[in-house]
């Protein structure tokens, strides 16, 4: 698509209510994108791993059948353990329970998560017959966000846009799209920009925190003319920081770790660790 069509499609959406409430306490963000392989589980696992090690409480949730957030943080054979349990997000959805009982401590201090299942590719069929289904994942998590206890919660979602991403976007109280800079990421995103104009109808407080643009190969001139798009859309704020391609990043996740736990001084663990000081500076 020519990045001018682009851009005149962007100027169909209105961010103008996207500034942020600094009055919350516990913020609840989301990673969507419809994208697949945009970058959204890598970059909630490090900015939620890096926001722990600013000192924050965080919970994690797992919202893919794919496990990718889970895997991030717990090896294989826990991961699958705890898909198979009673205790993962599938079950609470299914059950319309609070998720104060589904979740799990990390092996990192200041970091929880509530697992997923592979189940979870059969949420849109448990949430169709539900009273007021768009709000199920916002009810369950009241109770924890009510209670104080974590700074931030953080919600993985699948790269859909189903009505299981309506409810992960109506329990959120801002969104971070991370976008690949590819041609192909930047043709995502109005679908995406279209399809969250339609969710704001019915969660109103929902703010675009930013686009955070992922995997750039600053090998291919390709990648400066999407940054440059991206960064000339004034209507919507896009993150200072962008992350390049590293292999420590598929290192990390081979190890069942956030690329910044794995190796701290990879190029890409310190690019996570700027956005996470640029997400958390959004309510300082
Ligand atoms: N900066 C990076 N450098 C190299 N590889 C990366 C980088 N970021 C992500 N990847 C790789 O790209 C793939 C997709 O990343 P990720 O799973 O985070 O995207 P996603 O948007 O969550 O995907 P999905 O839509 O399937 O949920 C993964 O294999 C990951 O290892
Ligand atoms: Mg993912």
């Amino acid at each position: 698509m020519a990045v001018s069509s682009f851009i005149m499609m962007l100027h169909m959406f209105d961010f103008t209510e996207s500034s942020v409430d600094h009055m919350k306490k516990t913020k609840v963000l989301c990673f969507a994108n419809n994208k697949g392989g945009s970058g959204k589980t890598t970059t909630c696992s490090n900015v939620g791993y890096g926001l722990a090690g600013l000192g924050k409480k965080v919970l994690l949730i797992d919202g893919d059948m794919q496990l990718n957030l889970s895997l991030s943080l717990f090896p294989e054979e826990e991961v699958l353990a705890m898909a198979r349990s009673e205790k993962n997000l599938y079950m609470a959805m299914k059950k319309q329970e609070e998720l104060t009982g589904y979740i799990v401590h990390t092996p990192y201090e200041g970091l929880d998560l509530v697992p997923s299942s592979t189940l979870m590719s059969g949420i849109e069929y448990e949430l169709f017959t539900k009273w007021q289904r768009e709000f199920i994942l916002k009810k369950a998590l009241k109770p924890v966000k009510e209670s104080g206890v974590y700074d931030y919660i953080l919600i993985d979602a699948p790269p859909t846009l189903g009505g299981w991403v309506i409810n992960i976007l109506c329990a959120a109280d801002g969104v971070i799209i991370p976008v690949e800079a590819s041609p192909w990421g930047l043709f995502g995103l109005a679908n995406m920009f279209e399809f969250l104009d339609e969710v704001k109808e019915m969660t109103p407080q929902l703010q675009l925190l930013g686009v955070a643009i992922t995997k750039v190969d600053t090998r291919k001139n390709y990648f400066k003319q999407t940054v440059q798009t991206l960064r000339e859309m004034s209507e919507v704020p896009v993150f200072d920081t962008y992350i390049r391609v590293d292999s420590a990043i598929e290192w990390a996740q081979d190890d069942s770790r956030p690329v910044i736990a794995y190796k701290k001084s990879s190029r890409s663990a310190k690019e996570y660790m700027s956005l996470t000081r640029e997400v958390d500076a959004l309510w300082q």
